[in-house]
């Protein structure tokens, strides 16, 4: 699979794909508006002279990387690719309309269409088209650059060689590290995190320490690299929003139950460190 496509260009969809880049590959990226699009690419740029900063990647391979990386509004544009990776927001109707576009788009009978949905179910998305046989969630972590995880998901509708073919690509060609999860609310890692996110915030919430405090205790008492309120910062409040209402409608287990402080930090806009301000106001 060499000519990928990446649907949203926001925090995920802009690092899954500068990650495909980086890998060699012919990536076209998507985004609703001019300005989405716009900021995306600002945002890869960022990322790639970041990693030339740090030594991890030489400056002629930011350049190539970038040349190989086109930006549109134009859904058609992916009608030739192998694979497409959606990575618009949490939203489920907007990801089936998605998914039954890109069923009319992509010309390549073989292509696979992932979604990287945090937590909602695959076999939704998969039944949004006329091959759900090859929709598979690939869940990439926040930044998606640094981290090596992707979590390849198959539904009850998979095709098990398109599970192989998806967990190949993310490996191999990618470089990252493969799990697999099942369809179920928040696969595995979201399923383990996001409760800690949330007792986070209950416990912020309630008076019982400060932000400082709670972050500083898992950073020094369990070697994260930065706590759980900085992390909701990172992922988005939003989207941990989204992430947490999705779960607890599944299975109306209380620990994936939003706290009220969560939804009023949303409708406040204060939707982490892409929004300039979350739970902290340095960023
Ligand atoms: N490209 C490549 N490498 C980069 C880079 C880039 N753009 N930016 C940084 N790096 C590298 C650095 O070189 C460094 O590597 P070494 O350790 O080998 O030196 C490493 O990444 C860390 O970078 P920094 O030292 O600059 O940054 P930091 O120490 O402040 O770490 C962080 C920042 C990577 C975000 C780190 O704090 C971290 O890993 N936090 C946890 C993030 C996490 O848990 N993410 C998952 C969120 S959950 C999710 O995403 C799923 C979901 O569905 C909600």
């Amino acid at each position: 699979m060499q000519k990928v496509g990446v649907v949203g260009c926001g925090l995920m969809g802009s690092g899954i794909a500068e990650v495909a880049a980086r890998a060699g590959l012919d990536v076209v990226v998507r985004d609703i508006s001019e300005e989405a699009v716009a900021s995306g690419r600002k945002r890869v740029e960022a990322s790639l002279s970041r990693a030339v900063e740090r030594g991890k990647l030489e400056p002629d391979a930011r350049d190539a990387a970038l040349e190989s990386m086109t930006f549109s509004t134009d859904l058609d544009i992916l009608a030739d690719r192998d694979l497409v990776i959606e990575a618009a927001s949490e939203n489920e109707e907007i990801k089936k309309k998605l998914f039954a576009e890109l069923d009319r788009i992509v010309s390549n009978g073989d292509a696979i269409l992932a979604s990287n949905t945090s937590s909602m179910p695959i076999v939704r998305f998969a039944q949004a088209t006329s091959r759900p046989e090859q929709v598979i969630g690939m869940h990439f972590f926040n930044p998606a650059p640094v981290q090596p995880l992707v979590e390849i998901i198959s539904s009850v509708l998979t095709a098990p060689e398109v599970t192989d073919r998806g967990e190949a690509f993310a490996r191999d060609t990618l470089g990252k590290t493969t799990i697999r999860a099942k369809d179920r609310p928040g696969f595995i890692v979201n399923a383990l995190l996001v409760p800690y996110l949330l007792s986070a915030i209950r416990m912020y919430e309630s008076g019982m320490a400060s932000l400082e405090d709670i972050d500083t205790g898992m950073i020094n008492g369990c070697a994260h690299p930065m706590g759980p309120m900085r992390l909701n910062d990172l992922v988005g409040l939003d989207t941990t929003l989204a992430i947490a209402r999705s779960m607890h409608g599944e299975t109306n287990d209380p620990a994936y139950a939003p706290p009220v402080l969560l939804s009023r930090m949303v409708d406040a806009g204060y939707l982490g460190k892409k929004a300039g301000r979350g739970f902290y106001d340095d960023y």
